[in-house]
């Protein structure tokens, strides 16, 4: 019910999503105030340059290049944050909270290197910080962990949460692309960024790791704790020898508590059973898989970037926030006070599947066994297919630490009969 309030809304940022963010409120104004309790406002919009022609459907009173301005009104009372990057985000953001107005932002690579900060300034003020858009867009995933599930204990989380990447490996897998042929695709497409660097490298996901990991494990998890290798070491060849065995090469944000009660968080390229419910997640969609004590398995799908699925999780913590101002309290929140510890990468426990160019002669296999008998690593499979005198041999292992399988790969590179390590890469999802 609308209590006859205006609450004012800032917004910093106007680009693809918060063009899309401030016509949404406009065209749906009435629902969003029968929703919240109060009539919704855009009153001010904080852009860098007024010259950039793409905000033709924004009227252009509520532009502004002082972006200051709209964190220090004190007729705003909500601030939506679509600037991205760190500076000048977070100073404006820490601004806004300390000026007591609720904030929602889409900032995942804010949040995972200064959320506690962030969250803490909320705190103090005794107002709402809210992200749901910063982790696979449109996907309701953080209020799950947040509310729904925080009565039961998270166990692991693998998420497809670049859109970008997914989409690349998704036409490797299709047509036995290449990774540049796949990319260039991408990019033509406009999935892909010019200087693809942030998706392609996995920043982007681990971010959003160190976000999913907090919430899941209440403990706070921060970028520089995750784990991170890209996809653009993924060959076609891989993604042949993947599909040879029934696997597919997705990569993955992996979130998951050790025996010991430590957080292992990492992204990297993973192989998993094409009948795993992610391999199912194709083109640029995204997907989190949770797996929680009491819950069991669930998996949340849907649109992970774009303009208008974003905005929807930008309106969702709006109203959120909106109604808890109407109430007069703020919302549920996070909580750190599991505090608990990062796991080495070296101690976590994975599958691998190993792709090495040998001789083919009398022991090879012998000292290739050996090798990973040294390091304690057990063989699951072996296929050999061979060509005159050199043959390829496609590895399986059971669960090893990744420190083993390091070590393990540095001695096979040592071997007379190794001629290469043609790639070595994580296998998650499987029995053993
Ligand atoms: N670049 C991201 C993706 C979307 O490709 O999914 C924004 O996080």
């Amino acid at each position: 019910m609308n209590s006859g309030k205006t609450l004012r809304v800032g917004m910093l940022g106007c680009g693809a999503v918060g063009s899309e963010v401030a016509r949404l409120i406009a065209v749906n104004q009435s629902d969003l105030a029968q929703r919240s309790g109060a009539r919704l406002e855009l009153v001010k919009i904080g852009i860098r340059n007024l010259a950039v022609p793409s905000r033709a459907n924004i009227s252009q009173e509520l532009l502004t290049t002082d972006l200051e301005s709209i964190v220090s009104d004190p007729e705003i009372d909500l601030v939506i944050e679509v600037i991205g990057g760190i500076e000048p985000a977070r100073a404006l953001i820490l601004s806004a909270l300390e000026n007591k107005k609720s904030v929602v932002t889409a900032n995942k690579a804010l949040l995972a290197k200064h959320g506690g900060e962030l969250f803490a300034a909320a705190d103090k003020n005794g107002v709402d910080l809210y992200y749901e858009a910063s982790v696979a867009g449109a996907i309701p995933i953080l209020r799950p962990l947040r509310e729904s599930l925080v009565g039961d204990h998270v166990q692991r989380i693998m998420g497809i949460v670049n859109g970008t990447t997914n989409f690349i490996l998704t036409k490797m897998d299709e047509k036995g692309a290449p990774f540049a042929d796949a990319l260039a695709e991408a990019q033509s497409l406009g999935f892909a960024e010019a200087d693809p660097t942030a998706d392609v490298e996995g920043f982007d996901a681990a971010a959003k790791a160190a976000i999913l990991a907090s919430l899941a494990f209440h403990s706070r998890v921060t970028d520089a704790d995750v784990f991170r290798e890209g996809i653009t070491q993924v060959t076609d060849t891989d993604v042949a020898v993947a599909k040879s065995l029934d696997l597919v090469i997705k990569l993955l944000a992996i979130a998951e508590l050790t025996k010991d009660g430590a957080i292992s968080v990492r992204v990297h390229p993973t192989l998993i059973s094409r009948t795993h419910p992610l391999a199912s997640v194709r083109e640029s969609f995204n997907a989190v898989f949770v797996e929680a004590e009491s819950a069991g398995a669930m998996m949340f799908f849907g649109r992970g970037a774009g303009g208008t699925p974003t905005a929807s999780a930008i309106l969702g913590d709006l109203v959120a926030v909106a109604r808890h101002r109407v109430s007069g309290g703020v919302g549920p929140r996070e909580s750190d006070y599991a505090e608990r510890i990062i796991a080495p990468m070296g101690s976590t426990r994975t599958q691998y599947l190993i792709r090495l160019d040998v001789a083919d002669r009398p022991g090879v296999l012998a000292s290739v066994a050996q090798t990973f008998s040294k390091h304690d690593v057990s063989i699951q499979t072996v296929r050999q297919t061979g060509l005159e005198d050199e043959a390829e041999l496609i590895i399986m292992t059971h669960k090893a630490s990744d420190a083993a399988l390091a070590a393990t790969v540095a001695d096979l590179k040592s071997l007379d009969a190794v001629k290469r390590v043609a790639s070595v890469i994580r296998v998650e999802g499987m029995s053993t």
